[in-house]
C-alpha cells in the first residue's frame, strides 16, 4: 500500500461560494502534489456507497443530500505523511472547534457543510481514492 498519498473532496459548498482556487493554493503550498483530480457530481448511489460507514447515524440522509446537491472536485494528494498532515491543515470536522488558519476554520460553515474531506487512514486513502479514480487517472 502507498502510504504517502491521501484523498479529498472539496465539497459542494466550497464549489458554490467560488473557494476551490483558494483551497487548491492552500493545498499546494502546504507541500502536497496532485496526483490525481477532477471536477464530478456524486449519484445518490455513489455518496450513499462512499458514506456507507456513517448510514446509521442521524445525519446520513443530509450528508448525501449534502453531498450530491452539486460537484465536488475530488483529488488524490501526495506527501511524507500525507494522511495525517492534510488532516491537520483542515482542522476538525467541526469548523467551530477547527484551528487557527485550518482550511475549516477558514471556508466551512458547519460541522454538517465543512468544505473539505480527508481520509483518515492509509488504509481508507486507498479505498477512496480508487472509488473516485481509475489507474490510468493517477500521475
Ligand atoms: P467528513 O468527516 O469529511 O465525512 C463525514 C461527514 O459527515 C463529515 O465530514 C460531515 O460533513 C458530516 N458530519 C459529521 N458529523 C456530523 C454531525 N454531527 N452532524 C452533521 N453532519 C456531520
Amino acid at each position: 500500500m502507498i502510504t504517502n498519498r491521501t484523498f479529498t473532496m472539496l465539497k459542494p459548498d466550497s464549489l458554490e461560494k467560488g473557494n476551490t482556487g483558494a483551497i487548491l493554493h492552500k493545498i499546494n503550498a502546504s507541500g502536497f502534489k496532485i496526483v490525481a483530480m477532477k471536477q464530478t457530481l456524486m449519484s445518490m448511489r455513489d455518496a450513499e456507497t462512499f458514506y456507507a460507514i456513517h448510514s446509521e447515524r442521524p445525519f446520513f440522509a443530509d450528508l448525501v443530500q449534502y453531498m450530491t446537491r452539486g460537484p465536488i472536485i475530488a483529488a488524490i494528494l501526495e506527501k511524507d505523511n500525507a494522511v495525517e498532515d492534510f488532516r491537520a491543515l483542515i482542522g476538525a470536522t467541526n469548523p467551530a472547534e477547527a484551528a487557527e488558519g485550518t482550511i475549516r476554520n477558514l471556508f466551512a460553515d458547519s460541522i454538517s457543510e465543512n468544505a473539505v474531506h480527508g481520509s483518515d487512514s492509509d488504509e481508507n486513502a486507498q479505498i477512496e481514492g480508487t472509488f473516485h479514480f481509475s489507474g490510468r487517472e493517477i500521475f
